[in-house]
């Protein structure tokens, strides 16, 4: 059995969390309940970026969390970032995300893949969120089609000049710092990519409107247009040609970020919804004493503590530098479904009452969708899944 093709990997099914993990888990479960939850709402309805509750985020290590301490990070595993991440999300989706892309898409791309002056240059400020970072890939045309970049980088000699326009990103309009993605060799299709850090005071970086969203609304997502802007030689991530690989590398990360925010969201929902059904009478007796209810919530714990288990076992997998490509993308695949299945059963348990803001389910139930889009949709993630098994690199349970 070749270990190193996929996550065939048998020896590793259960482990244990340290004691460490669990101080995570309370310290990120205290921050989520009294910095966060106070406003979420509030931000949800306004359009607000939590630009003081980020800050504080800082403070605490979680923009860095898998940031080697000597670049200014917390210098953590997996485990912690997935542990930690589920607790922000149960309460604040939108700050979730901004936390997931700047630890497993940016940070963690320069630290994989930077120099080591890109690494002292950036990573002090992003780990700490001086700087917030956004991953430009997708453009107007370009979003599953990930190797169709319009975007280009000309080979000027000592620089880049870039041009072209990005989508959806996150962080568009706080970030300091974009990790963007560019054609420079055309004739060679997706061998051509390259991959820049852009700092976003430079000449010819636009920032287009916010979006007007359905879901994670505190965060803010933009177009972003880029315009003869000249990128120093030396901001090239990557070798020459590198950059589709290490958007997808860095991607298969991000879908582990994004999985335990769609865990997180699930089980915030299950939670609202049992103390609720717990409190909440009907035909004289509390609705948890209805099978309808009761068994909806037994749906609910059976799918979360399913999705937890995948999140977490791919985190630990990637702790153990094992290739958790497909790994990564069953999980995110699995809890963005649950997410959507559950906050919508939430919805339906708090009936009236969970059709309005207050009660919290119906905003999680709109942050619940982007999940199932956002870094690779649930299609995208069946292909990567499907090729994988095609290739023979998945555990099938009868070898
Ligand atoms: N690791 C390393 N290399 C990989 C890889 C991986 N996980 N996946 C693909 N590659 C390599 C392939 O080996 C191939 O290289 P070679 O030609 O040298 O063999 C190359 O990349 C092209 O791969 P494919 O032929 O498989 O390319 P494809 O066109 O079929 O696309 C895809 C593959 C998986 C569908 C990919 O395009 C994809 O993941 N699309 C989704 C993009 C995405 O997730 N976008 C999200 C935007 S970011 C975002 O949402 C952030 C945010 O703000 C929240």
């Amino acid at each position: 059995m070749a270990e190193d093709q996929g996550y065939k990997i048998v020896d590793v099914v259960v482990f244990e969390l340290t004691e460490e993990h669990l101080a995570i888990r309370e310290a990120a479960r205290d921050f989520a309940e009294q910095v966060l939850l106070p406003g979420v709402i509030e931000r949800d309805r306004e359009m607000r970026f939590p630009h003081e509750e980020v800050r504080q985020m800082g403070e605490m290590g979680f923009l860095g969390m898998l940031v080697r301490e000597e670049y200014g990070g917390s210098g953590m595993d997996n485990l912690s970032y997935v542990i930690a991440m589920e607790e922000i999300a149960k309460v604040d989706a939108s700050a979730a995300v901004i936390m997931s892309v700047n630890n497993s898409l940016v940070c963690w791309g320069i630290q994989e893949y930077g120099t080591e002056e890109q690494k002292q240059k950036y990573l002090p400020r992003l780990a700490t969120g001086e700087w917030i970072g956004a991953f430009c890939l997708s453009e107007p045309e370009a979003g599953s089609d990930a190797t169709s970049q319009k975007t280009t980088a000309e080979d000027k000699g000592d620089y880049y000049l870039l041009n072209g326009v990005k989508n959806w990103i996150t962080n568009g309009g706080t970030s300091r710092l974009h990790i963007v993605f560019a054609q420079t060799h055309p004739e060679k299709g997706h061998k051509g990519i390259n991959a820049f850090l852009v700092e976003t005071d430079w000449e010819g970086v636009q920032i287009g409107p916010k979006e007007d969203k359905m879901g994670i609304r505190a965060s803010d997502t933009h177009s972003i247009m880029y315009e003869n802007v000249r990128v120093p030689r030396e901001n090239r991530l990557g070798e020459d040609g590198q950059g589709f690989k290490i958007a997808m590398k860095v991607l298969t990360g991000g879908r582990i970020g994004i999985a335990a925010q769609a865990l997180g969201i699930a089980a915030g929902a299950y939670q609202r919804s049992l103390e609720y059904a717990k409190v909440r009478r009907a035909f004289g007796k509390p609705i948890i004493d209805h099978q309808a209810v009761a068994f909806k919530l037994a749906e609910m714990a059976t799918d979360i503590e399913a999705a937890r288990v995948l999140v977490y076992r791919a985190a630990h997998m990637k702790d153990l530098g094992r290739d958790v490509t497909a790994l990564s993308s069953m999980a995110k695949l699995f809890a963005s479904e649950v997410a959507m299945r559950h906050t919508t059963e939430a919805v339906q348990i708090h009936g009236g009452y969970g059709y309005v803001r207050e009660y919290h389910v119906e905003r999680m139930m709109r942050d619940a969708k982007i999940t199932q889009i956002y870094e690779g949709t649930s299609e995208i993630q069946h292909i990567v899944i499907s090729r994988a098994i095609r290739k023979g690199q998945l555990y099938q349970g009868w070898e």
